[in-house]
C-alpha cells in the first residue's frame, strides 16, 4: 500500500509538469500503458495475501482513476491553448477602418438575373419550384427518356456518386417530381445548380445555373411556348426580342428546339457579342415528350406540354457584360463588382 501511494505521488508531481501533448502520451505509456506502472501493480495482485487483496485492488483503480481524470483535465487544457494560440496568432482586422477599396455590397450577378426571371415567371401565372442537387439517376436521365445506355447520355458529362445518385447535369431532372407532385395542369417554373464534368473555358463551367420552365395544358402548342420565352427575354432585357427556333434534339422533347434570340445589343445588325449573325443560342426547348409526360403520370392524349432549360449563367453573363464564366463562381469581389449591375 506504501508504494502505491508512492506512485501516486511522483505520478502527480510528474503530471503537474507536463507541458505538451507528446509529454502527456509518454506519461500515459509510462502509468495506464500494457506494461505501465499501474498495469505492473494490478498484475501483482495476485502476490497480495487474500484478505487485503479487496483493498489493495481498490486502492490501485482509485489511483488510476484519479490520473485519468487529471489526463483528460490537462488534454482539455492543450486543447483551449493550441486554440487561443491560433487566435492570437490570427491577423487583427478593425473593423471599423473605412474600407480603400470602396466596395459596395450587392447580391450576385446570377442572383439578381435569377430573381428578375421568377419575377416574371410569378407575374405570368407559373409556380416557383426547387431541385435537388443530388439526384436519382432515374430523375435525372430515365424519367426524362434517357434510357441506360443512350448515346445521348454521352451529352452530358456526369458526376457519379459512390451510392450510385448524380449530381444533377440539368434541371430537367425535377420534371419528373414536378409533373407527380402537381399534375396536369401545371405551370412551373425550378430554377438551379447543374455539374459536368466539362472541360473548362471560357463559357463552360463545371458548376452552372438553369432555369427550367414547364407548361402542360389541354391544347398547348409552340405557340405558347414562344410567347412566353418573347416576354420573358424583353423583360429581361428591357426591350423588344424576337425569337427564332431551330431543329434541336433532346430525347425529352418532340419536336425540339434551339431558340435564338434576336442579339439585344445591336439588334440583329450584327456585333462582337453575336460573332456578326445577329442571332444569339439561348436556350434550348421544345413540346414534352410523350414519354415524359407517362412516367409523370399524366396522359399525353389528353395533354401536351412544352419545356425549356434556359442556361443563365449564360444569360447573366450576356447581361452584364462578363466575358469569362469562371469569374461567377470565383468570389472574387473585386473583379465581379466590375460587373455592370443595372
Ligand atoms: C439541357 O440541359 C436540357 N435539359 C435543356 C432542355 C430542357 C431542352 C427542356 C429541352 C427541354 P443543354 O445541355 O444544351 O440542354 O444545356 C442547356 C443550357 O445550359 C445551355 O444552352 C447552356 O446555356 C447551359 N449550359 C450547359 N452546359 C454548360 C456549362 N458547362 N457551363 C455553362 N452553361 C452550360
Amino acid at each position: 500500500m506504501e508504494e502505491i501511494t508512492k506512485i501516486e505521488d511522483v505520478a502527480m508531481q510528474e503530471l503537474e509538469k507536463i507541458e505538451d501533448k507528446e509529454n502527456l502520451n509518454n506519461f500515459y505509456q509510462k502509468y495506464l500503458g500494457k506494461t505501465g506502472k499501474i498495469s505492473e501493480l494490478m498484475k501483482n495482485i495476485k502476490d497480495v495475501v487474500a484478505e487485503k487483496r479487496k483493498e489493495f485492488g481498490m486502492a490501485v483503480n482509485s489511483i488510476k482513476q484519479k490520473i485519468q481524470d487529471k489526463i483528460a483535465k490537462k488534454e482539455e487544457e492543450f486543447e483551449k491553448l493550441k486554440i487561443k494560440k491560433q487566435i492570437d496568432s490570427m491577423k487583427l482586422v478593425d473593423m471599423t477602418v473605412p474600407s480603400s477599396k470602396k466596395l459596395k455590397g450587392s447580391l450576385h450577378p446570377i442572383t439578381i438575373i435569377q430573381n428578375k426571371i421568377v419575377d416574371i415567371f410569378l407575374s405570368m401565372g407559373f409556380t416557383v419550384e426547387d431541385g435537388n442537387e443530388i439526384e436519382t439517376e432515374y430523375n435525372n436521365f430515365e424519367a426524362v427518356n434517357v434510357p441506360k445506355n443512350h448515346p445521348a447520355r454521352d451529352m452530358q458529362d456526369t458526376f457519379y456518386l459512390d451510392n450510385g445518385q448524380v449530381l444533377k447535369t440539368h434541371t430537367s431532372a425535377a420534371q419528373n417530381r414536378i409533373m407527380k407532385k402537381y399534375g396536369a395542369p401545371l405551370k412551373a417554373i425550378f430554377p438551379g445548380r447543374c455539374f459536368r464534368n466539362e472541360e473548362l473555358d471560357a463559357s463552360h463551367e463545371n458548376t452552372f445555373f438553369q432555369i427550367e420552365g414547364m407548361m402542360i395544358d389541354k391544347n398547348v402548342s409552340i405557340a405558347n411556348l414562344i410567347y412566353f420565352m418573347k416576354e420573358m427575354l424583353t423583360n429581361v432585357f428591357g426591350k423588344e426580342i424576337n425569337v427564332r427556333l431551330r431543329p434541336g434534339f433532346f430525347p425529352f422533347v418532340e419536336p425540339g428546339f434551339e431558340l435564338d434570340i434576336s442579339c439585344p445589343y445591336c439588334n440583329g445588325e450584327g456585333c462582337r457579342v453575336c460573332k456578326h449573325g445577329g442571332w444569339i443560342e439561348l436556350c434550348p426547348c421544345g413540346m414534352i415528350h410523350p414519354n415524359v409526360l407517362r412516367m409523370g403520370g399524366i396522359n399525353p392524349d389528353e395533354y401536351q406540354g412544352f419545356a425549356f432549360g434556359l442556361g443563365f449563367s449564360r444569360l447573366a453573363m450576356m447581361n452584364y457584360d462578363i466575358t469569362e464564366i469562371r469569374l461567377l463562381n470565383s468570389g472574387n469581389i473585386s473583379a465581379l463588382s466590375q460587373a455592370k449591375i443595372k
